[in-house]
This record gives C-alpha cells, sequence and structure tokens, in this order.
C-alpha cells in the first residue's frame, strides 16, 4: 500500500518536472515560479475580499445614513380632520387613517390632557400598538415593546426606533387636525 503510494507520488512530481524542463526555454515569459504563483493568486483574492467588503460597508452605511436621515424630516400631506377628536377626554385614545387610507393612526389625549399623535404600526414588526392609558404608553402586545405616549420613543422591548409621529393642530374647542407625518412607515 505504502510502496503504491510512493510510486503514484514519484509519477506526479516526475511528469511535473517533465513539464518544467519541456518548457523551460517559455518560461521567462511567465516570471512567476508555482509558489509565488500561489501568493499572487492569494493576495489577489485578499485584495478582492478587502475591496468587496468596503465597497459592501458604505453602500450598507450610506442606505442606513440615508433612511436615519429620512426618519428625521416631516412630510407635509393635505390637512385632515381627525373626526371624532373634539370630544375626547384625558386618558383615551383615537384610531384614525393619516395620510392614506392604508396608513394607521393613533391620537391619544394623554393624563396631562394634552394631544399626540403617532403611526401605529410597531416599529419592530409592524403590529398596531395601543394605548394603555394605567401607564401613559402605548404598548405592542406581539413581543412586548413599548413607546412613550408623549414622544413616541422606544421605553423598552425590541422596536429599533420611535414610532412615526403626525404633526398636528389643535383648535381651542380641541378640534384635532394632522399635518404631516413623520418617519417612513406610511405608504403616502
Ligand atoms: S411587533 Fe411590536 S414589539 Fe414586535
Amino acid at each position: 500500500m505504502e510502496k503504491k503510494f510512493k510510486e503514484a507520488r514519484e509519477n506526479v512530481l516526475s511528469t511535473d518536472r517533465d513539464v518544467r524542463e519541456a518548457t523551460a526555454d517559455h518560461q521567462y515569459e511567465f516570471p512567476y515560479s508555482r509558489e509565488d504563483e500561489a501568493q499572487v493568486t492569494r493576495r489577489q483574492f485578499c485584495n478582492f475580499l478587502t475591496l468587496t467588503s468596503t465597497a459592501l460597508f458604505v453602500s450598507a452605511s450610506g442606505f442606513a445614513a440615508k433612511s436615519a436621515y429620512d426618519s428625521t424630516k416631516a412630510r407635509a400631506f393635505d390637512s385632515m380632520r381627525v373626526e371624532g377628536s373634539e370630544g375626547m377626554q384625558p386618558g383615551s385614545a383615537l384610531n384614525f387613517h393619516y395620510p392614506g387610507e392604508n396608513d394607521t393612526a393613533i391620537l391619544i389625549r394623554d393624563n396631562d390632557g394634552n394631544y399626540h399623535a403617532f403611526g401605529q404600526k410597531c416599529t419592530h414588526l409592524a403590529c398596531p400598538v395601543y394605548y394603555a392609558k394605567e401607564h401613559d404608553r402605548l404598548e405592542c402586545p406581539c413581543h412586548e415593546g413599548a413607546f412613550d405616549a408623549k414622544t413616541g420613543a422606544v421605553l423598552y422591548g425590541p422596536p429599533p426606533r420611535p414610532l412615526d409621529e403626525i404633526e398636528i393642530e389643535v383648535s381651542s374647542d380641541g378640534q384635532v387636525t394632522a399635518l404631516g407625518r413623520k418617519g417612513g412607515g406610511y405608504a403616502g
């Protein structure tokens, strides 16, 4: 068995020697030795990996920066009266849609009597949040996330960013009008 292996190995090596001898006159056209060639290939491969990962990192950072920037901009839409808002009592909430029919939103009149409005889709996996009056916060039933009812900021749980914020105007008789929406969780 060992003898056979030695023979096979010698066969391969002698074939390699034969090839190198037969091509000796032309080797100056290919100045790399086999070892160097392997080095070059490894170096090229490493360069390729470095370039590819740098390009991926730069483009991913660009997307993240753009989406963070977009989420801080308020986008104006046609103003819309929120039906039913004029009768809201402190510690209550009202669902509505803004700016489009598919854009669910929630209007809150907090325990202090102030109004706040947010997109109703949780920023984790888009479950609808609800107003928990006893804690004065918005809670998500899916994975126990929670948001501040006054600012929409994440209080705890897996949501990665605040709720979409809806700009509102409140008249002296308590009529709420939606003016714009900030964030990214809406169809527009
Ligand atoms: S969908 Fe709201 S916490 Fe997961």
